[in-house]
């Protein structure tokens, strides 16, 4: 480990391998390569302190370049103890980021590193799952909570200003719930603008990038052959869709879990089986969880299911299996390898979980194809300038992306997927606008 004021990280040896990989994806990220080219002649974030709590990956790390090249003074920590890439983090220190993570940090470390990135002081944050958005605010309302001595820690002397704080963006579904819970209470203290939900992001980044990630992340660890399998999917949201999806070309029987009608009735209505928790639990031999919420894989599931059962989550916290019921349930526990851990139930039999139950594709596999990142993260880049840009500042609230900005990126990608798309002809404009036209 390699701790300065400036950051924290692995290995700065590892810098070289990194940049590489940088290169990797910036070459299948062209609309963020646009956006930073643009901003290097413009430089609308000159001056500009972000702090920045992202799964520190390769595509991550073209944002904070892009962001850099707009002029902004970027911190940079993980939003999960277990994803970041620590050659990708060598490389952004060789750049001048300031970076506090490395994979495999305890929960006291992650929290000092939040501090660490908060130090900055920023006039906006960019978050995934709100830890550090949250922090912001338990911090500014005085909220006791114990975590919150390792970000004092991390922040040293620093005092933070929410007042500053132009405003942020946030990544993830789970993320938005809870910034939308503090809006609820009235204590949101600046604009959030929800990158998750704009259609750009959550048609794409959502279903795809985490349908291939989650299926690869269960090869990569397990190598089980998928054709045949039985596999649950909990949750049939825009994530769990996408799993789906993925696990069936494999060839997989996939069985979906729901608790919302209208989500179970699709998942039927798209060909897959779709039964109760307890009835799947005693049927499936991989389950993957996606729903945002907690408990939904219990004890009452897991001394039902099959000896060789597989578990893994998708969804942002590892708080989808329950891992207290999973250990108690155990009478040993083995590290069969670095993402699989093997628990042998008082009973006799072995249920494998895998990534410690954090979200599989990032800790097993390298989290989306950058292909796919390209949209969110331009995305991300726009609603920073947007925060930036704004003389009056935006009202205290959780914010769509501008339908404008969606559609700029969206137009980007086709032009650099080399695809035209055709435009409305006048009288097909006036007709959708129109509405005394009916019956002819
Ligand atoms: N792994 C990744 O890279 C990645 C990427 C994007 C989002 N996420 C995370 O994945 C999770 C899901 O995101 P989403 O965009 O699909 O959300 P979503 O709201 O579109 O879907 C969640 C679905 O889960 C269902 N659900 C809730 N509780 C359930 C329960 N107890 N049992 C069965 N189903 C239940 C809901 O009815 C809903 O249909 C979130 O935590 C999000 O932050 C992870």
């Amino acid at each position: 480990m390699e701790r300065t004021d400036r950051y924290w990280v692995r290995d700065t040896d590892l810098a070289s391998d990194g940049m590489k990989r940088i290169a990797w994806a910036e070459q299948r990220m062209p609309v963020v390569g646009a956006i930073r080219r643009r901003f290097e002649r413009e430089r609308p974030l000159k001056g500009v302190r972000v702090a920045a709590c992202l799964h520190v990956t390769k595509e991550t790390a073209a944002l904070v370049r892009t962001l850099v090249s707009g002029g902004a003074e970027v911190s940079l920590c993980a939003s999960n103890p277990l994803s970041t890439q620590d050659d990708v983090a060598a490389a952004l220190v060789e750049e001048g980021v300031s970076v506090y993570a490395y994979r495999g940090m305890s929960e006291s470390e992650y929290y000092e590193c939040i501090g660490r990135a908060l130090s900055i002081r920023p006039e906006i944050t960019v978050d995934d799952g709100a830890d550090l958005t949250v922090t912001v605010h338990k911090l500014a309302h005085r909220v006791q909570s114990p975590e919150l001595s390792h970000v004092l820690t991390g922040m040293g002397d620093v005092q933070l200003a929410p007042e500053d704080i132009r405003g942020g963006t946030e990544e993830t579904t789970t993320g938005v719930t809870r910034l939308r819970a503090l809006e609820r209470e009235g204590r949101l203290l600046y604009p959030i603008i929800a990158v998750n939900d704009s259609p750009t992001k959550s048609l794409f980044d959502n279903p795809l990038g985490t349908g291939q990630s989650t299926i690869d992340a269960i090869m990569r660890s397990t190598g089980v052959l998928l054709a045949g399998k039985r596999f649950v999917v909990f949750g049939y949201g825009r994530v769990g869709s996408g799993i789906a999806a993925r696990a069936r070309g494999m060839g997989a029987e996939v069985i979906v879990v729901e608790v919302n009608p209208v989500r179970a009735l699709m998942a039927a209505m798209e060909g897959y089986r779709v039964m109760g928790s307890k009835d799947a639990a005693k049927t499936g031999d991989i389950f993957v969880t996606a729903t945002g919420n907690i408990g939904v894989i219990r004890r009452e599931h897991m001394e039902l299911m099959k000896d060789g059962a597989i578990l893994a989550n998708a969804g942002h916290y590892d708080v989808e299996v329950s891992l207290g019921d999973l250990r108690s349930l155990a009478e040993s526990v083995e590290e069969i390898s670095p993402s699989v851990e093997r628990f042998r139930t008082k009973d006799g039999r072995n249920i494998y979980l895998l990534a410690k139950g954090r979200l599989v594709n990032l800790v097993a596999a390298e989290g989306h194809p950058s292909e796919v990142m390209d949209l969110s993260f331009s995305l991300q880049a726009l609603s920073v300038e947007l925060l930036a840009r704004e003389r009056e500042r935006l009202p205290s609230r959780v914010l769509d992306v501008p339908p404008e900005v969606d559609r700029a990126v969206a137009e980007l990608k086709l032009d650099s997927m080399g695809i035209t798309i055709d435009e409305m002809t006048e009288e097909q404009l006036r007709y959708v606008n129109e509405w005394k036209l009916g019956t002819s």
